[in-house]
């Protein structure tokens, strides 16, 4: 056909999988999906070389506990290791009942809806609601899971730049009225440990009759009373439609959580596909989130010493003159701005025995590469110790 002088010869599939250059370097660097050997607390087996762990999710450092541990047994003892049914059908049992009631109990909010990860559970929490023709408006450095719910809505995606109310404003000034909006923030960002301007940003949100959605994976566990979030910390409850977020980060499991009114979440589990056509979280996994929250309402002592901590080491790093982003929150991502440095520097940690992660752009805005840690309650002084000798070293090697 005359049309195919004109197109270039496309690759496989196969070939596109084959040649694709971000797997070459990931093989060649190996860089990620490091398979540890063994884990207690903080303290990690890699390739027979001792580590501490400084970039996990683990914030009030739970995954450990021994009631969390117990609580996981005894689900599994209760109910067996799955339910291999999605929650429409044959999945659903008493223990995800009372564990959606225990959330949103705790959150402050009517209904509950928990699923297998926090993707799944952000993704649907946009994707359930918007739809073809609405405007969704979203904080530029959003996850990827809220993305994905955007894209799968088939809503029309306006950007604004990050944490920034008065873009949102300017955004928000060429639409017309009438069309139905949402607003996508997340509580604390994950990479950059900002805080949401969530006052400002659901008020804006409110006067133009958005729909407000906040993923607080990360703000849960760490900011608010006994870590009820973000939203919890700014009392905006009324400000947010949907509240939703992953318990695989302060809550010590897996799975997601969408919380709000009764009829939205009655609405989300008829028109969700993420939920209709999904297996219900695991025993084990839904006991071990309920452990935790009973945790954080009876034992204070790991939100302080979390905070603690945070506070430490941000100052270790200020003194060594490290670029944090203006991080607010126990996720701290140390900025160095090219790959190249970030390599190095990660490497200089690993010699030291402090397991860090890599994040280089596109994950991150262009010249923003980083180093993503994270402080848990877990981390002894002894842990601090050794990542400012491990610091110390690695901005030396620079
Ligand atoms: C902001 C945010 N939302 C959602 C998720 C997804 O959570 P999960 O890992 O439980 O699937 C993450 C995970 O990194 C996250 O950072």
């Amino acid at each position: 056909m005359a049309l195919s002088l004109f197109t270039k010869t496309k690759k496989t599939l196969i070939e596109r999988a084959q040649d694709d250059y971000a797997t070459k370097m990931r093989l060649k660097y190996k860089p990620y999906y490091h398979a540890m050997d063994s884990q207690q607390g903080t303290h990690i087996r890699l390739q027979g070389r001792d580590m501490v762990m400084l970039s996990s999710n683990d914030y009030l450092g739970l995954s450990f506990h021994p009631k969390v541990i117990e609580a996981c047994g005894e689900g599994a003892k209760a109910w067996g290791s799955s339910t291999t049914g999605a929650r429409i059908s044959n999945g659903s049992r008493a223990y995800h009942t009372a564990l959606e009631e225990k959330l949103a109990a705790f959150l402050g909010r009517e209904a509950c809806h928990v699923s297998v990860a926090g993707y799944v559970s952000c993704c649907s929490a946009v994707a359930s609601f918007a739809q073809k023709g609405d405007l969704v408006f979203a904080d530029k450095n959003i996850h990827s899971c809220l993305w994905d719910g955007i894209r799968l809505s088939m809503a029309t995606a306006e950007r604004f730049s990050h944490n920034n109310p008065e873009d949102l404003r300017q955004v928000l000034k060429s639409v017309p009225h009438a069309t139905p909006k949402m607003l996508v923030v997340e509580g604390v960002y994950s990479m950059e440990g900002h805080i949401c301007s969530l006052p400002e940003l659901a008020q804006i949100g409110e006067d133009n009759g958005c729909f407000t959605v906040v993923d607080d994976a990360h703000g849960l566990g760490v900011l608010g009373r006994q870590g009820r979030g973000t939203v919890d910390h700014f009392k905006l409850n009324d400000k947010v439609d949907i509240l939703c977020g992953s318990m695989s980060k302060s809550l010590a499991s897996t799975g997601g959580f969408v919380t709000g009114s009764r009829e939205l979440i009655e609405y989300l589990r008829t028109n969700s596909k993420q939920t209709l056509f999904s297996a219900a979280i695991s025993p084990s996994q839904a006991a071990a989130a309920s452990a935790s929250l009973d945790i954080m309402q009876t034992e204070p002592q790991h939100l302080q010493r979390l905070w603690r901590n945070t506070k430490r080491y941000r100052e270790m790093l200020k003194g060594l003159g490290l670029d944090t982003w203006g991080s607010e929150t126990p996720a701290v991502p140390i900025v160095l701005g090219s790959k190249e440095l970030v390599y190095r520097f990660w490497q200089a940690l690993l010699e030291k025995g402090v397991f860090t992660v890599m994040s280089i752009a596109p994950a991150v805005p262009p010249g923003k590469d980083l180093i993503r840690t994270a402080v848990s309650a877990l981390h002894s002084d002894e842990d601090l110790e050794k990542i400012g000798a491990a610091m110390a070293y690695a901005v030396k090697q620079m």
